[in-house]
């Protein structure tokens, strides 16, 4: 099993979520996200869930939970966070492989030789590759299609030690075009291995990204899964006072129902009471 197998970007993998405090709810969500998890581990065949929902409202931390999950049953964990559309084409891509696989040629070397052993050959490419497919990219000597059956064949060869991937990406709202139409390339090839992809994406974005609007009603008709995250219920506003406060005392009904008008029960507005 790869030694770098997504623990240590656990804290950087979804936009700075904590997953040590407590969750509150999400039962049903975690739920349905376990049994994605088994039926890819089970079955070998992987498929997309979008998890879609307003801003703060919990998408990161769901999936971020559901990472967790995925490494118990043995799968490797990739994630890999969109830093905007104007970003290097492929660089979210490029950095999650990276902190996967090992900054340093020997890193990757000795990942890969654990992973993959048939991918050492190529090394020096892929150790090229991550320095340079924006620069290639741009100057077009890459053909498009020829970068992305690379690039899946990596995140699928390198994972393959372990019982599939489960590949986190954070905002895909926030997707250079590149990262975009690398994963509609990714989707289209799921069916036929262990990967899982989580993808959160935040739903006012949505119609400012036609583009992504549009493959996302693709996807759905090809059968990957949206997830719509809602706010909290406001029971569950209560237990999160509950469980913020330092007595663990039942919260004053008043205050509760202040919070719930005040945050619409969104977890990242509650947090900042
Ligand atoms: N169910 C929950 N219980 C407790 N805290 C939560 C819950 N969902 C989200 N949070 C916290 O609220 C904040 C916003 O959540 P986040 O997942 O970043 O939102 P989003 O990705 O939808 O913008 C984070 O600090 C997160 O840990
Ligand atoms: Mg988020």
């Amino acid at each position: 099993m790869p030694a770098r197998n997504g623990h240590s970007s656990e804290t950087t993998e979804a936009g700075g979520v904590s997953p040590q405090e407590p969750l509150i709810d999400r039962q049903l969500e975690l739920d349905l996200l376990r049994q994605h998890i088994a039926r890819v581990a089970d079955t070998g065949k992987g498929h997309a869930v979008l998890i879609l929902g307003e801003s703060g409202v919990g998408k990161s931390r769901l999936a971020v939970e559901a990472a967790a999950e995925a490494r118990n049953r043995g799968m490797a964990v990739i994630s890999v966070r969109c830093l905007g559309r104007g970003a290097e084409p492929l660089l979210p891509l490029k950095e999650a492989l990276a902190a996967y696989l090992g900054r340093t040629p020997d890193q990757i070397r000795r990942t890969l030789a654990r992973a993959a052993p048939h991918l050492l050959d190529a090394v020096p490419f892929i150790g090229a590759f991550l320095a340079s497919i924006g620069e290639k990219l741009a100057e077009g000597s890459f053909s498009l299609r020829g970068v992305y059956e690379e690039l899946s064949c990596i995140l699928i060869k390198a994972t393959s030690g372990n019982a599939g991937l489960f590949l986190l990406v954070d905002d895909l709202h926030a997707a250079d075009p590149d990262t975009l139409y690398f994963l509609n390339y990714l989707f289209r090839k799921l069916r036929q291995v262990p990967v899982l992809v989580a993808a959160t994406i935040q739903e006012e974005q949505l119609s400012d990204y036609p583009e992504l609007a549009d493959l996302m009603a693709e996807w759905s008709a090809t059968g990957h899964v949206t997830l719509t995250v809602v706010p909290l219920e406001r029971a569950h506003v209560g237990e999160y006072v509950r469980m913020m406060s330092a007595t663990g005392e039942q919260a004053d009904e008043s205050i509760v129902d202040r919070l719930f008008r005040l945050t619409g029960g969104n977890p990242f507005f509650l947090r900042k009471q």
